[in-house]
């Protein structure tokens, strides 16, 4: 998991009313376009989150799922269509939005202590040294690292190389967290408490998550809403709005009758999705 903070400034939310509201309309990507390898990955993607929601996204793979969270981060410009945060266009990477991605292997650097890692990218921020020490000691506790503050990467599991890897998301108090399938590398059970501990900072720090997972269960499990991507050129196929009430368990939530419908309901989607069921009219 790699991840990618990089604003001079952001606010403490500790306490702050909830924020980050995003919305993409007609979102189109076309890669190499006017060559031979030109690919339409985003064929129109519409959607909107609101302030402290948590909204994942699933889609068959190769759809185009990256290509739109770097569209919305306003990493990558896409080819057109609009991305407004907080009313706001996204033209670079907006202050309070931090990205996630999956490789956290590359994100971490094994010479530095846990707590170095956690600070780095807070060093040239303009935040004082005092106000960065109290942020890394507070988003290790967040994660349940508080101990590990010393250690180096390589003498922590995978699991708790992902909870640095979150820990210095959240260090940078974004308002706005978006994740592309940052538990992918992962066994299921390190997994399954990882998706606790995000869920848990979530509700305690209000953040907006958007999340990126393959996982159908996961995706469930997670969110408030969860938008449905059909094959690329990708546009929503489905929004599926999980009214399952919280705080959720892994093991009580997903034995309910409302689970066990909602997953079959998405997989059933993806299905479409995969078949071509899920296009609109007019698609070839
Ligand atoms: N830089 C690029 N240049 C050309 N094509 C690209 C580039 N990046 C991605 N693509 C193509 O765009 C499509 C969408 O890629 P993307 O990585 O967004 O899909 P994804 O849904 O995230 O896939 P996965 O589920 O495997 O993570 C793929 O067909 C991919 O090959
Ligand atoms: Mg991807």
């Amino acid at each position: 998991m790699s991840i990618e903070p990089m604003h001079e400034e952001s606010v403490d939310d500790s306490g702050a009313e909830a924020s980050g509201s995003l919305a993409a309309t007609d979102l189109h990507h076309v890669y190499g376009r006017g060559t031979s390898e030109e690919h339409h990955a985003l064929g129109g993607i519409t959607f909107s989150m609101n302030k402290g929601e948590f909204v994942a996204i699933v889609g068959p793979s190769g759809c185009g799922k990256t290509t739109l969270l770097r569209c919305l981060s306003g990493l990558m410009a896409p080819t057109s269509g609009s991305v407004m945060l907080e009313g706001v266009p996204v033209e670079s990477v907006p202050k309070d939005l931090t990205l996630v991605f999956q490789d956290y292997r590359r994100s971490l650097y094994p010479w530095l202590r846990v707590d170095a890692n956690v600070e780095f990218p807070l060093k040239n921020s303009g935040i004082g040294k005092a106000e960065r020490t109290e942020r890394v000691r507070q988003a290790l506790e967040d994660v349940g690292l508080s101990g590990h503050a010393s250690k180096y990467p390589g003498q922590l599991s995978g699991g708790m190389q992902q909870r640095v890897s979150i820990a210095r998301a959240l260090a940078y108090r974004p308002h706005l967290l978006l994740m592309d399938e940052p538990f992918a590398s992962v066994d299921a059970q390190t997994r399954a408490s990882l998706e606790d501990v995000l869920l848990e900072v979530w509700a305690r720090r209000r953040k907006t998550v958007l999340f990126v997972t393959h996982d159908i269960d996961e995706s469930v499990y997670l969110a408030d809403r969860v938008v449905v991507l059909s094959n690329a050129p990708s546009h929503v196929m489905a929004e599926i709005v999980v009214d399952i009430p919280r705080p959720r368990d892994q093991i009580e939530t997903k034995a309910t009758p409302e689970f066990v419908e909602l997953r079959a309901e998405v997989a059933r989607l993806i299905r479409d999705a995969g078949t071509g069921a899920g296009k609109p009219a007019g698609d070839s």
